[in-house]
């Protein structure tokens, strides 16, 4: 692939959208992993992700723009039982106790015969470092009359309105906490999502789940060829925001001090979840060139209709009437690329799902889409609003997900998951 200088806060190693990916190295200060001593160190298999232990403190939680993105997500989202404002700080204690123990591999306590295991066992007796991250945020719901949070409410948190061509199923949406896991083996996020729901038996209860993978996946790699695709076939996540460049995250992703939110909000992130099905039978029928104009990109390269490598960019200046990249294909779309449009980029990290077949005999797969930013209204919400109508919503159709507000970061020892919030 020829090199070319990349785009400006556009990531030149293919770092993921709407799907799991790789790379090397760690943001600044956030998620940053753990080495491991030699003895301890498994040995790495070129092409193969390197697994490490991700580092649970830092101002940002893991898991937004920890570099390499696992191979495996869950999505959970929870509601709470407890109903008052002692009982969620409980929560959100042990939350932080449990999570911070789990990605740092810590063996689980041993019970005598008598008694139950305290875990499930299923990562053996001492769990192996897997590049796993736990990520919380919250929903609007936590903001009602329980807990006595309304004036601390993210001013941007609302619950997921319907949108365009929604179908939202209520049994797939919403909920008062997410939880999202990402491990290098899918035994590994079960095994975290099995302990932290033991942990919280009581206080937290399952509203809805889904997990997914992405493929193509090259962790450790930092090759732009690596580019996971999604279950359209499309690579996913080309022009997504590089997760290196801190300006840009603190731009884009995380709520500063001074953004007019409450004070405890600052170093968290607008958190938004579609779970999109994808009408895979029909896709498949769809001829490649009417795929790639709704798209806008060449489904084999990935690169703009009419370039020639992945990492061009589409020139709209050049072709202002839709001649090689349609006025309403996806990419155009959601983000034109103009000075306007800048103030909307949004970071995508989500991952494919395929949970069988529905009564009708037809695939149920899609796109678990996840995006952070820095404001929702700005972010997610303006890209939706300029997608809405798209000729690729003949194709997909969103069933569930929900909006949340992601914790700031823990930064020390005797400190917790949303003290600020609670305190
Ligand atoms: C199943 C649904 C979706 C599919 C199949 C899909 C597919 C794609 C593909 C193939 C690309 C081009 C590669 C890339 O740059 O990542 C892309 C780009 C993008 N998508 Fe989606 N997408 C979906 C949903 C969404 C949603 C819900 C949003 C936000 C509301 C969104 C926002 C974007 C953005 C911002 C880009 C980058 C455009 C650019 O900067 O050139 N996508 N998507």
């Amino acid at each position: 692939m020829t090199e070319r200088p990349p785009r400006q806060g556009v990531s030149r190693r293919g770092f993921v959208a709407g799907a799991l990916s790789a790379g090397a190295g760690a943001a600044v200060g956030v998620g940053a992993t753990l080495a491991l001593t030699d003895s301890a160190q498994p040995e790495h298999r070129p092409g193969r992700p390197e697994r490490s232990f991700t580092a649970f403190e830092g101002p940002h939680q893991a898991g937004i723009t920890t570099l390499p993105i696992p191979e495996q997500g869950l999505v959970a989202s929870f509601n709470l039982q407890t109903r008052t404002r002692a009982g969620l700080t409980s929560v959100l204690q042990e939350l932080t106790d449990e999570i911070r123990g789990l990605m740092a591999g810590k063996p689980p306590e041993v019970r005598g015969p008598a008694y139950p295991p305290v875990d499930s066992g299923i990562l053996g007796e001492q769990p192996p470092p897997d590049n796993l991250s736990i990520l919380v945020g919250l929903g609007a719901s936590v903001f009602d009359d329980r807990f006595g949070l309304a004036n601390r409410k993210p001013k941007e948190l609302v619950t997921m309105p319907f949108l365009a061509n929604d179908k939202l199923d209520p049994k797939l949406s919403h909920g008062d906490v997410s939880i999202i896991f990402e491990a290098g083996h899918n035994d590994t996020v079960q095994f975290a999502l099995r302990q932290i729901m033991r942990r919280t038996r009581s206080d937290l209860v399952l509203k809805w789940m889904i997990d997914g993978y992405a493929r193509g996946i090259g962790a450790g790699q930092t090759s732009d060829a690596r580019t996971p695709r999604n279950l359209l076939g499309f690579k996913d996540g080309t022009a997504n925001l590089d997760v290196d460049d801190a300006g840009l995250m603190d731009r884009h992703v995380w709520v500063q001090p001074g953004d007019g939110e409450p004070e405890w909000t600052a170093g968290g992130s607008y958190q938004a979840i579609r779970i999109i099905r994808m009408f895979v039978e029909f896709w498949d029928r769809t001829q490649l060139v009417e795929q790639e104009n709704l798209i806008g990109r060449a489904k084999v390269s990935g690169a703009p209709l009419g370039m020639n490598d992945e990492f061009d960019d589409p020139d709209y200046p050049e072709d202002p009437d839709g001649k090689r990249i349609k006025l309403d294909a996806h990419i155009r779309l959601a983000n034109p690329r103009t000075p306007a449009s800048d103030e909307n980029l949004i970071l995508r990290r989500g991952f494919n799902y395929s949970r069988g077949f529905d009564g009708a005999g037809r695939l149920d797969q899609g796109l678990a889409f996840i995006a952070y930013q820095r404001s929702l209204d700005n972010g997610f919400l303006a890209v939706q609003k300029r997608l809405t109508g798209e000729p690729l919503e003949e194709y997909i159709l969103p069933v569930g997900g929900g909006f949340f507000f992601i914790l700031p970061g823990v930064t020390g020892e005797d400190r917790f998951l949303g003290d600020q919030l609670v305190g």
